[in-house]
């Protein structure tokens, strides 16, 4: 095992003291935000020595992407946050070119152990490569393994790529074994998941390729994720360049594939794929599985083609989503903010079947820190579409729009006060169940996370918004029943 060299004390002596002149406030009230600096994939997710670990991908020194470290907090129940010191620093030969996104194991003797990507930085003699390594340690302090890297890119069957090799996420089985899925892509340019076993996370062999886009799901596959789920097995991919087509937008999306895994033979057999979330600001989500059982997941609240554009509003840029727990339902994987969510409820103000058409307000119902549930009763109204308006103020609103006959829901931040001209809509499919469609709206200050019909889709945004817009309205073209229920939150 190597000494912790210079970068990472570097780091760490340079967030203690610009962590500081960054007051409390400045921050969401429950979404983690990087300690300083930037913060992309969330890495390391686990439970460990009685507290969730979130590590995250974490450039210090700017709010701009950079030399990647691994950031790091802790907390109890998901929605308050201690950061500990920045664990991981590009400080080897093995990971001189970027510590990237990894995930962590709790080991048998107690210890946990991260596996992550080191980059090789390109030399005369070749291309950047990306391996897969380990670091060792106690939940606070890691010792990067001698043996690092511990995947070479050089040990992979012909035909994968020794450049696009990424993002391990590793599990123990029951049998002792550790297993662990990473991206790669193909020759012929098609995203793909690879497979391997080790007894002691140091040796790794290679097993098989668990699936690939096909030509239908992007170029690279990101961040996997490989686990259970109530009877099926569920593949979470974050796609590089896909095409738009039926639920799917184009660019950089988030992907479920949910199928059967033999554990015997690992084949993995895709029965379907749906989108994780459609909105504007959601990739490389990860999860891990709480004490009580509960898959837990959790995303970067960003995107890589609108963090270059977005506002840098604050010392730090770039937040978590909201925890989520997962379940399967209608043969769906679905979402929904973890239970732990309820601790933060505040004032609670009810509406029960309210009739609206004209732009209204509701008494109580307004504000940027807001969990609320909003149920429509569109059945024998003539209703066809009905709006909420969020963030609002006399220039700016964030529009969820439901058009009832065609069973979508537009979302809209045109109008939320970007001075970008990138994508700001996202169309989603909402239909009414049983005579009602329910949205519940997470709201913490610059962002808005919409859960529809109990989480059977979710959009997740970030809202640029001033946070004096805190009006919110409801309008419908003819009159139409509601429900809402408006938790504040503190
Ligand atoms: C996904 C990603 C990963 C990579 C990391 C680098 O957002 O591109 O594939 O490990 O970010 O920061």
């Amino acid at each position: 095992m190597s000494k912790t060299t210079l970068p990472l004390d570097r780091a760490r002596d340079f967030e203690r003291e610009q962590s500081i002149l960054i007051p409390a406030g400045d921050r969401p009230l429950f979404h983690l935000t990087p300690l300083v600096g930037w913060m992309n994939d969330p890495n390391g997710f686990c439970w460990y020595n009685g507290q969730y670990h979130l590590f995250y991908q974490y450039h210090p020194y700017s709010r701009s992407w950079g030399p990647m470290h691994w950031g790091h907090a802790v907390s109890r129940d998901l929605l308050h946050w201690t950061y500990m010191p920045c664990a991981l620093a590009p400080d080897t030969a093995a990971d001189a070119g970027g510590c990237f996104s990894g995930s962590a194991v709790p080991m048998p003797d107690g210890r946990l152990m991260l596996v992550y990507t080191g980059v090789q930085p390109a030399s005369t003699v070749g291309r950047e490569t990306q391996a897969q390594c380990v670091a060792i340690g106690d939940g606070a302090d890691f010792e990067k393994a001698a043996g690092n890297p511990v995947i070479d890119p050089a040990s992979l069957p012909a035909g994968y790529s020794a450049c696009d090799f990424r993002d391990p996420k590793a599990w123990l089985e029951d049998d002792g074994s550790y297993y662990l899925v990473a991206g790669n892509r193909q020759a012929q340019r098609q995203g793909a998941i690879l497979l391997f076993r080790s007894d002691d996370g140091l040796k790794w062999e290679f097993l098989l390729e668990i699936d690939s886009s096909r030509e239908e799901y992007g170029r690279m596959w990101e961040c996997p994720d490989f686990f259970p789920l109530e009877g099926r097995q569920v593949l979470l991919v974050s796609p590089q360049e896909m095409h738009a087509r039926e639920e799917f937008h184009a660019g950089y999306g988030t992907v479920a594939l949910l199928g059967d895994y033999d554990r015997k033979t690992h084949a993995f057999t895709r029965e379907q794929v749906q989108p994780v979330d459609h909105g504007l600001n959601f990739y490389a989500p990860q999860t891990t599985r709480a004490p009580d059982g509960r898959r837990i997941m959790i995303g970067w609240m960003d995107n890589w083609e609108t963090c270059k554009e977005a506002p840098r509003r604050h010392p730090w840029y770039a937040q978590m989503s909201t925890p989520r727990e997962l379940r399967m339902e209608k043969g769906r994987l679905m979402q929904r903010p973890v239970r732990e969510f309820e601790s933060l409820w505040q004032d609670t103000v009810r509406h029960e079947r309210v009739t609206v058409q004209e732009e209204t307000r509701l008494p109580g119902v307004q504000g940027r820190l807001l969990d609320m549930t909003v149920t429509l009763y569109p059945e024998g109204s003539g209703c066809r579409r009905f709006s909420l308006r969020l963030a609002r103020d006399e220039r700016h609103f964030i529009l969820v729009r439901c058009d009832l006959a065609r069973g979508e829901l537009v979302f809209d931040r045109s109008r939320g006060g970007s001075l970008r001209d990138i994508a700001h809509t996202r169309h989603v499919p909402a239909e009414v169940q049983d005579g009602k469609l329910t949205l519940r709206l997470l709201l913490d200050k610059e962002s808005v996370e919409l859960f529809i019909n109990d989480g059977e889709r979710v959009v997740t945004s970030l809202i640029p918004t001033p946070l004096t817009a805190d009006g919110i309205t409801f309008a419908a073209d003819a009159p139409l029943q509601l429900d809402v229920e408006a938790h504040h939150l503190g």
